[in-house]
């Protein structure tokens, strides 16, 4: 897995994170998800977490907006890599 630290919000801007808080994904480690990615995001990039996405049973779950990308099993180490597949 690719740690790389993103540091540029160029790469990667004007877009929104929906990370779910819903039971399912809690119980699969949302909250430390969303964590990871508060502390890793550019300013220019939002963070919001949100309810149950549907998908519960393959969390934690995540949506990229504004292309819908949904990502399933999302764990803390995948953030900057998400980052990377990402950026514009
Ligand atoms: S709780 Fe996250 S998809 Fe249902």
């Amino acid at each position: 897995m690719n740690n790389k630290v993103i540091s540029s919000s160029s790469v990667f801007s004007d877009r929104t994170i929906l990370v779910c808080q819903g039971r399912c994904c809690r119980k699969d480690g949302s909250k430390q998800l969303l964590m990871a990615f508060e502390s890793q995001t550019p300013p220019d990039v939002q963070i919001i977490p949100c309810g149950c996405l549907g998908q519960c049973g393959n969390g934690p779950n995540i949506v990229i907006l504004p292309e819908k990308k949904l990502y399933q099993r999302v764990s803390a180490k995948d953030v900057s890599l998400l980052f990377l597949a990402n950026k514009h």
